[in-house]
């Protein structure tokens, strides 16, 4: 009996993948991302990209900045299945949320915390972001 392929895979990204992160990047208002370095990427059967995250290290805590999955590709669990490995490899995550993604980390039991509880360089990325006011940020953390 042949045994059922997964829908996607997850692999550390390469320098080669950047075109492909920022097709899913840029819509989002996020791209370029400045290297492949800490960005785990999930691909299709087929090696394309179809969402990626990028740790980032802020004050001693490790950070989701940032998670995007491909439209066509989303409630597939590739979102899910990224933060579990990005928590699996750090034991502890900061983020900031924007406003319309806080379901999908407290579906993966992310809690609200203070400003003060996220590192400061990924706190000022809000600072002066003319949609502050429309995207609800919200600091979030999560250990292992
Ligand atoms: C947020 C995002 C990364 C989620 O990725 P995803 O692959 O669709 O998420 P998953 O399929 O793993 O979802 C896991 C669970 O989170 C919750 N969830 C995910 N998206 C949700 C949404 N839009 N509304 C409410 N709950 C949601 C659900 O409980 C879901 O489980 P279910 O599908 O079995 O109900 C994706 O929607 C995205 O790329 N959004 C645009 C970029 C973005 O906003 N990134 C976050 C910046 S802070």
């Amino acid at each position: 009996m042949a045994s059922e392929q997964p829908l996607f895979t997850l692999r550390p990204a390469t320098t080669k993948d950047l075109p492909a992160i920022d097709v899913v990047a840029d819509p989002e208002g996020m791209g370029p991302m400045p290297s492949a370095d800490h960005i785990t990427v999930a691909v299709n059967a087929d090696d394309e990209v179809v969402g990626f995250l990028r740790l980032q290290e802020a004050d001693g805590l490790w950070h989701v900045n940032p998670v995007a999955v491909y439209p066509t590709w989303r409630r597939f669990g590739v979102g899910q299945a990224l933060m579990g490995d990005a928590l699996a490899k750090t034991g502890e995550l900061g983020l900031v949320a924007r406003g319309p993604s806080v379901p999908f980390y407290e579906a993966l039991g992310y809690d609200k915390v203070a400003w003060g509880q996220v590192g400061a360089a990924v706190a000022a990325e809000c600072d002066g972001c003319p949609v502050r006011e429309q995207c609800h940020p919200q600091p979030m953390r999560k250990r292992a």
